[in-house]
């Protein structure tokens, strides 16, 4: 076969990827050239953890958002790779929220296993994608920061696995320019400590507010204020949280919030969530859409709308993460190598996009919405070889997550689960999260 694949990103999408092909190619079947593009030194995407933040050493944007102490904020039984058991990496099965080391451990045995690093390329971002509607090939173009060269190559087809949630999405309120104190959005926090014996607001109702005010409160901040614009996050919160309405201007240290209430703080953190920011595509093949569950212009979530050679993984907004990359992975290799067929029209793809984003408009609650994803994950792997799981089993973990953290959201992390691959149930973790203030990788595994 004389095809070649660029995949943008070596992260949990593209490494997805790369399984991808090699699965099939391990089966017989003949697959293109594959070449990944990764611009950090290692693979791992999110989860391969900098100190760094800003500009890393070769003047990229650190791509990292990721902490110190970083524990998963769902159960492990809802991401398990289908085809690599937590079991088969660990030799046993393991507590349910892995801080991030082991996550990392257990992206890189599958793929170590799969033995595909010899397919990417690293400290390599690429710069520009454009394509030629009539070689109908596209050129991309990178930089090799190793031997400080830029140069481009021709591809059939390109995948973009480059992530969301890199790009923060900074607001301006009146009087951050005259702050007495840090400023700092999610993608630039590192370590908790820093926080000890402040106090801290962060801006911001979702995961990112949850678990970094969480992580400030472990590792002793004196207060945690948490403001949100639509709703609170009312959960039951320890004595020193407070969470409280929009942010209306800051004066000096004193936060004024919309009810009217104020509050001297030492630090704000920006958890406001990320850009969707892909400034090497240009406008022909750059996807433009919002954080959630029905990405914009998307055939089957994969198949860019405007140039179906063009496909894009894990752009949505995620419930599901690594096994959804994987069905996302597995089908756009079946598309490629033509056992699946897109539709010849435009208007075909686009009805289908429209669909999705009407069922998912339908209803506003939460199990309802991760069910819809659970079914998006069904759907593409029952078109393609990927090994079927039991799905709705991971629904459960997800729904059973849901309600340990309304009872208590400094303990939700200390509850099991069953594997919906190996039926096993995992062990309880022999650390209360709460106490469990060494999060390495052989604190953890002591079960
Ligand atoms: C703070 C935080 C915590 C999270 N915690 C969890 C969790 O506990 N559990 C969970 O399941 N999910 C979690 N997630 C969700 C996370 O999105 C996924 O787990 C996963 O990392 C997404 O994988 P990805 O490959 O799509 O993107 P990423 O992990 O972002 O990887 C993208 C890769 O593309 C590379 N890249 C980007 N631009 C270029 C370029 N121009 N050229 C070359 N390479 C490029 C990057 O360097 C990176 O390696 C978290 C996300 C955040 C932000
Ligand atoms: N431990 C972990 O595993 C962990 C930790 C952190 C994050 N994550 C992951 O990281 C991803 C991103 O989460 P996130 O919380 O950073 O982003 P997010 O889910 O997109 O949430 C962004 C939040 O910022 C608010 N917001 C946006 N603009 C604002 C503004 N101008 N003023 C005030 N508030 C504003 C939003 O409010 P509205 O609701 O009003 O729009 C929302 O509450 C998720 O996938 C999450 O699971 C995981």
């Amino acid at each position: 076969m004389s095809k070649r694949i660029a995949v943008i990103g070596a992260g949990p999408s593209g490494l997805a990827q790369l399984r991808a092909f090699q699965s099939a190619a391990q089966k017989g079947e003949e697959i293109p050239e594959i070449v990944c593009f990764e611009k950090q030194e290692n693979w791992g995407g999110l989860w391969n953890y900098t100190w760094r933040t800003g500009l890393d050493q070769n003047g990229e944007p650190v791509h990292c958002s990721m902490y110190r102490y970083l524990w998963s904020n769902g159960p492990k039984e809802g991401l398990e790779f289908a085809d690599y058991s937590f079991e088969e990496h660990f030799g046993k099965q393991i507590a349910s929220y892995p801080p991030r080391a082991v996550l990392f451990d257990y992206i890189e045995g599958r793929v170590l296993k799969a033995d595909v690093r010899k397919w990417i390329r690293f400290s390599t971002p690429v710069r520009w994608v454009s394509y030629d509607a009539e070689t109908e090939k596209f050129t991309v173009t990178v930089h090799d920061h190793e031997k400080d060269s830029t140069y481009s190559e021709d591809f059939d087809h390109v995948i973009c696995a480059s992530g969301h949630f890199s790009t923060p999405n900074m607001p301006f309120y009146e009087g951050f320019d005259t702050f007495n104190g840090r400023i700092v959005h999610a993608h630039d926090f590192r370590d908790a400590r820093e926080f000890e014996g402040k106090d801290v607001l962060l801006i911001g109702a979702s995961y990112s507010a949850e678990d970094i005010g969480s992580q400030c409160w472990k590792y002793g901040a004196k207060s945690i204020t948490t403001s949100y614009r639509s709703a609170p996050m009312g959960f039951n919160w320890p004595d020193n949280w407070e969470e409280k309405p929009a942010v209306t201007k800051v004066d000096g240290k004193t936060v004024y919030f919309s009810d009217g209430s104020t509050r001297d703080v030492d630090a704000i953190i920006l958890c406001t969530g990320y850009k969707h920011f892909f400034n090497f595509l240009p406008d022909d093949l750059r996807l433009k859409t919002a954080n959630r569950l029905a990405a914009a212009d998307l055939y089957k979530g994969v198949a860019y709308v405007h140039n179906p050679k063009m496909f894009y993984l894990g752009m949505q907004d995620q419930w599901f993460t690594f096994n959804m990359f994987d069905a996302q992975a597995w089908w756009v290799r079946d598309a490629i190598l033509g056992k699946i067929d897109l539709p010849g029209d435009k208007a075909a793809m686009l009805a289908d996009v429209t669909e999705r984003e009407e069922r998912e408009e339908a209803s506003d609650d939460v199990k309802y919405a991760i069910k819809y994803q659970a079914d998006y994950i069904k759907e593409l792997v029952a078109e393609t070889d990927y090994p079927s799981f039991d799905v709705d089993g991971a629904c459960e973990a997800f729904f059973e997550w849901k309600g340990h953290k309304a009872k208590d959201i400094m303990a939700f992390r200390n509850n099991s689960y069953k594997s919906v691959i190996t039926g096993t149930m995992a062990p309880v973790h022999h650390t209360p999260w709460k106490d469990a203030l060494d999060d390495s990788m052989e604190s953890y595994l002591q079960n």
